[in-house]
């Protein structure tokens, strides 16, 4: 039994389900006499994993036969350079929506590398929204577009993502991955980093659209070439294989719990509990993000003072809830509540919200 509330913001919860399978699977893989950890990655075993794991991404997203699905190591903030060092061409430019903390680190990344516009940006605002419509200046030609579709430590997401007019559309979806329908057909690129929403740490999944290949830039070295890891079927050396068969219950897991639209419906079931807490608190609990911007993953929010903030975390953490102080740069409380985190983890939260304010408002 499992009782511990778990609002960590990654590595963050796993679904209960998927850990008892991996217990039980862990020293001999069905029948094999050995774990997964132990085999050959080339072996019938791994291949039969690395194979329906993409498959199962590539089906959960809805991507077509035009889209691969790559597993590979370094975690998102590798993303943030392989993108450019692939896509980035000599002289081209790439442009930037600048939402938050991990924007900002994709940019810079881009920026070292070659030519980066930021196209919009709320930091005047603080990061508290996504930038609208209207806000939106994209350069003609840009090489590509690039958007962090949930910005983990302000507590930010796009609920619609805004139409960049046939330019190629890379995002880094690392903290809302799966969390909801998408259209993946928009992207030539999305990445994410799986500690979150996917599995364990050390893997990184990537979806590609494989036209835009013959686009990239070939004085790269190998490990760091799209086409070397689409070429050998993430094969090309030795994967993260534990972390791609645990990944692959994962996502096996969304699937039987009846896919993205019931994630999504539970997702939104969540974060309205959190909140509700929020808005009804009469201005005990200020929320960071503007209405029209909240993150359904990472509900962040502020208290009158930091000692009442320090308080809080630890009366929660004794109450059994975890992982609730807000991100160092910005403080204040964060409630990750990815898809495997349940929703009677946010009612306690809530609940225990209701009585904090009453007893210390
Ligand atoms: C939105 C986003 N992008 C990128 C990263 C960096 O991921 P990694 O630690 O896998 O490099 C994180 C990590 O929290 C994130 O939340």
């Amino acid at each position: 039994m499992r009782t511990l509330a778990n609002f960590n913001a990654g590595p963050a919860m796993l679904p209960t389900a998927v850990l008892e399978r991996v217990q039980a699977e862990l020293s001999d893989y069905r029948g094999s006499g050995m774990s997964i950890m132990e085999m050959s990655h080339r072996g019938k075993e791994y291949e039969a994993i690395n194979a329906q794991a993409e498959e199962r991404f590539k089906r959960l997203l809805g991507a077509g036969a035009g889209y691969r699905v790559l597993f590979l190591q370094g975690g998102a903030s590798l993303q943030f350079a392989m993108v450019p060092l692939n896509f980035l061409p000599p002289g081209g430019s790439a442009d930037f929506l600048m939402t938050g903390a991990w924007a900002e680190k994709a940019y810079e990344e881009a920026a070292a590398l070659g030519q980066a516009r930021a196209a919009a940006s709320t930091a005047a605002d603080q990061y508290r929204r996504v930038p609208r419509p209207d806000e939106i200046a994209l350069g003609p030609e840009p090489a590509y577009v690039h958007i962090t579709s949930n910005e983990t430590i302000q507590g930010i997401q796009w609920h619609s993502f805004p139409d960049v007019g046939g330019r190629p559309f890379v995002a880094d979806m690392s903290s809302d991955i799966l969390s909801r329908p998408i259209d993946a057909g928009k992207f030539a690129l999305i990445y994410a980093g799986a500690q979150k929403n996917l599995g364990p740490a050390g893997v990184t999944a990537v979806l590609l659209r494989e036209e835009w290949l013959a686009r990239a830039n070939k004085n790269v070295p190998t490990m760091l070439r799209y086409a070397t890891h689409v070429k050998n079927n993430s094969l090309y050396n030795t994967p993260p294989s534990f972390g791609v068969y645990m990944l692959n219950l994962v996502l096996e897991w969304i699937e039987t719990t009846g896919g993205l639209e019931a994630m999504a419906e539970r997702n939104r079931r969540k974060a309205q509990l959190l909140y509700t807490a929020i808005d009804q608190s009469g201005g005990f609990y200020r929320g960071h993000a503007l209405p029209e911007s909240r993150s359904l993953m990472n509900v962040t929010f502020r208290l009158p003072s930091e000692a009442l903030e320090k308080k809080f975390v630890s009366e929660a953490q004794a109450a059994g809830m975890v992982g609730l102080a807000g991100h160092r740069s910005v403080g204040g409380i964060r409630a990750s509540i990815y898809n495997a985190v349940p929703p009677e983890a946010c009612q306690t939260l809530a609940e225990f919200m209701n009585d904090f304010a009453r007893h210390n408002g």
